[in-house]
């Protein structure tokens, strides 16, 4: 272990959705599986990274030995990854957060009525753009994007806005990839906007094609 690339490195990873409250039994989700999380996690922890995992409802099994929290929310999602990110050399955020939640949570079931029915919703706290504030510069944040449109776009500007030194683009348009898909294609940029896409693959194989481009970060 002493001689894998990443020993004595600590990692973050955030994987799957969130659920956001609106009574006992209902929430606002969406349908992120946290294989991409998963993925990365596990790789992590095979090139020896101490690795941290903390992960929305989701069925996936991590492969290697890794700390996992299990949170539902993005508030939660937060507050695990704010304690963490203060010791990790290492974050990727692969979850898909919910962007807004309901701004009252009913403690009762919410009974039906005749006439239709409006939820007020807040905006969440964006997890990766608050600790991209907070980053020190030995610390390599990696954000995902999904787009549909403009992809190549949208994506330099999330990894300015968020201060990433990475960000790995998954374009819905593409075949195979996607969220409850065991495929995807991505393009990874980095700060300087160089591109590099890379072929439909595995999830695993698309996680070392990520960690690899993080490994030539440290180098
Ligand atoms: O802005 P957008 O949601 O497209 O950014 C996606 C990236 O930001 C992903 O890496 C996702 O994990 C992260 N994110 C977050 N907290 C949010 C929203 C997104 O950490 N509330």
């Amino acid at each position: 272990k002493r001689n894998a690339p990443l020993f004595g490195k600590k990692a973050l990873v955030t994987a799957g959705p969130t659920y956001e409250a609106i009574d006992p039994v209902r929430f606002i989700g969406n349908h992120s599986s946290g294989k991409m999380g998963f993925a990365v996690a596990d790789e992590l922890a095979n090139l020896g990274a101490e690795v941290t995992l903390v992960a929305g409802p989701s069925y996936q099994k991590a492969q290697s030995q890794l700390q996992r929290i299990d949170v539902t929310s993005a508030e939660e999602m937060f507050n695990a990854c704010s304690k963490v990110f203060t010791v990790a050399d290492i974050t990727v955020m692969c979850a898909a957060v919910a962007d807004y939640k309901p701004k009252i949570v009913a403690t009762q079931k919410i009974k039906k009525q005749d006439a239709n029915f409006n939820i007020e919703l807040e905006k969440t706290i964006d997890i990766l753009a608050t600790l991209g504030q907070r980053k020190n510069k030995s610390q390599i944040l990696v954000g995902f994007a999904l787009e549909t449109n403009d992809e190549a776009h949208y994506a330099k500007s999330k990894l300015q806005k968020k201060n990433l030194d990475l960000i790995v683009l998954n374009s819905l348009n593409d075949e195979g990839a996607g969220f409850k898909s065991d495929t995807n294609k991505i393009t990874i940029f980095n700060k300087a906007f160089e591109s590099t896409t890379f072929e439909v693959k595995n999830k695993t194989e698309v996680a070392k094609d990520i960690c690899n481009a993080i490994l030539k970060l440290l180098k």
